[in-house]
This record gives structure tokens, sequence and C-alpha cells, in this order.
């Protein structure tokens, strides 16, 4: 036996609206499902207390769905509840993954089950990476920071003395064993067996990965890593090129900045937290050179997609920056 869950909501409590909603809800259940007639044993409706005007069991016998018991009752009025909403349970035969479907303003409360992806770009420092990481743990879903992936293969080249030259980087890139792994939630960035997520965070790995970003063979082959990730969970990711190259049909999209002593500021006191000796001035010229680098390359620049919302988080606490972009999640998917 099968338990399919799935939910909906109507604009108007009408007979129309909510017979097509039924209509639109169970179809999609069968189809995402492949359950036939015969699968199907019943079908159990509640409707929020905003909607009075028809029975949703009767929706779906109005639908077809008359080979099976059906039921509906009304949810208890709860405060904030989404508004017109039809949730249903099927029961069904047979065995494997249910696939439970959220519809409309529902999709929203399954976040989990609806796979989408998040661009966050932005410049160094812009705190998009702190920002991020939140975002995917409120959201429950997954955090790819692609900046490590370019910063690993920094490493590998600097490790092994690798000229920054097409030639000598396309070589290492034929043979690099990069790989992106998650254990308890955290992204691990991996060479070979040895685990480099805190190698890569050193200064000089910065300098050197927005050296070596610049190169085509290498944004070929992380860009292709990246959609990989992306297509098999919901993701947000964090990068330069994000929502201008890697997923431009991402159905959010963010350009994340603040202006440039702030960006350095912050990044000086996450190095001193490591135990790294700051100079400020210094680091606000690294970044503006970074910048420079970053968004002056011929392959897929650091750019603002055309779509994408943008946040300066220069006078921004972390929290309010994490509820902005909340919302307007929030409103898209409403
Ligand atoms: O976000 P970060 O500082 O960890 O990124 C390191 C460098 O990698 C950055 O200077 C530019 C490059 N990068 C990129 O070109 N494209 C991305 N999607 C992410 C990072």
């Amino acid at each position: 036996m099968r338990a399919i869950r799935g939910a909906t909501t109507v604009e108007r409590d009408c007979a129309e609206d909510i017979r097509a909603a039924v209509a639109e809800l169970l179809g999609k259940i069968a189809e995402e499902n492949a359950l036939s007639e015969e699968d199907i044993v019943c079908i159990l409706f509640s409707g929020t207390a905003d909607l009075v005007s028809y029975y949703p069991a009767r929706a779906a016998r109005d639908a077809g769905y008359t080979f099976c018991a059906l039921y509906s009752s009304l949810e208890p009025q709860i405060e904030g509840a989404l508004p017109r909403c039809i949730r249903v349970l099927v029961l069904a035969e047979g065995s494997g993954r249910s696939h439970h479907v959220y519809l409309r303003g529902a999709a929203g409360l399954r976040m989990d089950l609806k796979k989408i992806a998040v661009a966050l770009d932005g410049p160094s420092g812009s705190g998009k990476s702190t920002v991020a990481k939140r975002l995917a743990a409120e959201l429950d879903i997954l955090y790819l920071d692609t900046g490590a992936m370019y910063r690993a293969c920094a490493l590998a080249a600097l490790g092994e003395g690798c000229p920054f030259e097409e030639d000598a980087v396309q070589e290492l890139m034929s043979r690099i064993d990069l790989r992106i792994v998650y254990r308890g939630g955290a992204q691990h960035t991996f060479l070979g067996d040895r685990d480099v997520s805190e190698e890569i965070r050193r200064p000089e790995v910065s300098m050197a990965a927005s050296k070596i970003s610049a190169f085509p063979c290498v944004r070929e082959k992380m860009v292709a890593m990246q959609r990989k990730i992306a297509s098999e969970q919901s993701c947000v990711l964090d990068g330069r090129d994000i929502g201008t190259a890697v997923l431009p049909d991402a159905e959010y999209k963010f350009f994340v900045t603040a202006d440039a002593a702030t960006r350095a500021a912050r990044r000086g006191k996450e190095l001193a937290e490591k135990g790294y000796a700051v100079d400020l001035k210094k680091l606000r010229e690294e970044i503006e050179e970074r910048d420079r680098n970053d968004s002056t390359r011929a392959h897929s620049p650091l750019r603002r997609a055309e779509d994408a919302v943008l946040v300066d988080t220069s006078d921004m606490t972390v929290d309010e920056v994490v509820a902005a972009i909340r919302k307007k999640i929030g409103e898209k998917l409403g």
C-alpha cells in the first residue's frame, strides 16, 4: 500500500475553482505516481475552514473518481494557516516510493519536496556564503559553495607549482580528482583522499582561485559538476556566475553585494578569528583586485543577472539579509 500526500490552494471559495483545483491535484498525483483506477483505494480530503461552498470529495467525483471511496473533512481554524487550502491523502495499492504533490500556494508548505535552485552571486566578502549557508539550513536544502571548488583547483596548482598558463592548467584539469562530499550537512572539499576544506581558506589561495577561475577549461569542468549537483536536489548555490551562466533558469536569483570597506572589514574579522594576522588596507586592496579580476575576465565574469534581486548588505545584519531573501522567495512561491 502507498500513502500519497498532496495539497493545493484555490483563488476563490466557489464550486468552479474547487472542482478545477481538485481535478488538477488528483491528475498530477496519478501522473507522478503512475496510478491507474485499479490502484486507488480511497481519497481523503481536508479543507481549511474558509472553504465552505463545495466538498472536495464531490469535486473528485465530478472529475471521474467514482471507482474509489471519497471523503472530505473540515480542518480546524489554525491562526496563520495557509488560506483556501485543500489537502489530500491518496491510499493506493502497490509498493515503491510515493511522490507527494504540492501545487500553487501549497508548494511553499513542503519546500523539501519541490526541486528548487537559489542562486546567490556577488563579490568576495559580500556575506553571501554566510547568508547562503543559513538560507539552505532554514529551507532544509543543500548548500553548494562553488568558490570552494575554484579554491581547490588553485590549491592543487599551488601544491604542484603548476604555472598559471593555459596548457599547464588544462593538463592539471584533465587529471584533477576534485570531489564535493557532504558530512552532517556540511560541504567538504576533497582533492584525492585529502580533505582540503580548511586549507583552501588560506589567504594566498584566495588570490590564486581568482586567477585560475578565469581559465575556460577550469570553468567548464567546475560548471558541469555544479549543474550535476543542482540537478539532483534542491540547493542554494553561491558564486559569481550562478544566475548568469551555471543556472540561468534558476527560480530565485540574488546579487548580494556590499561596499569594499565593509567587505574588507568582514573578511578581516573572519581571518582574525582563524588566527591570521590582518592588514585591513592590504585586504581591501586585495578584495578590489579580486573584484577587478572576477568582473573583467572574458569567460563568465562576475555580473548581476538581469532578473537577479539586488541586495546591498553594507548596512544589514545577516539575520536581516536572510529574512529579506526568504521574504522574496515566499512572495514568488505564493
Ligand atoms: O567565493 P570565494 O571567495 O570562495 O571564491 C574564490 C574565487 O573563485 C573568486 O575570487 C572567484 C572564483 N569564483 C568564480 O569565478 N565563480 C564562482 N562561481 C565562484 C568563485
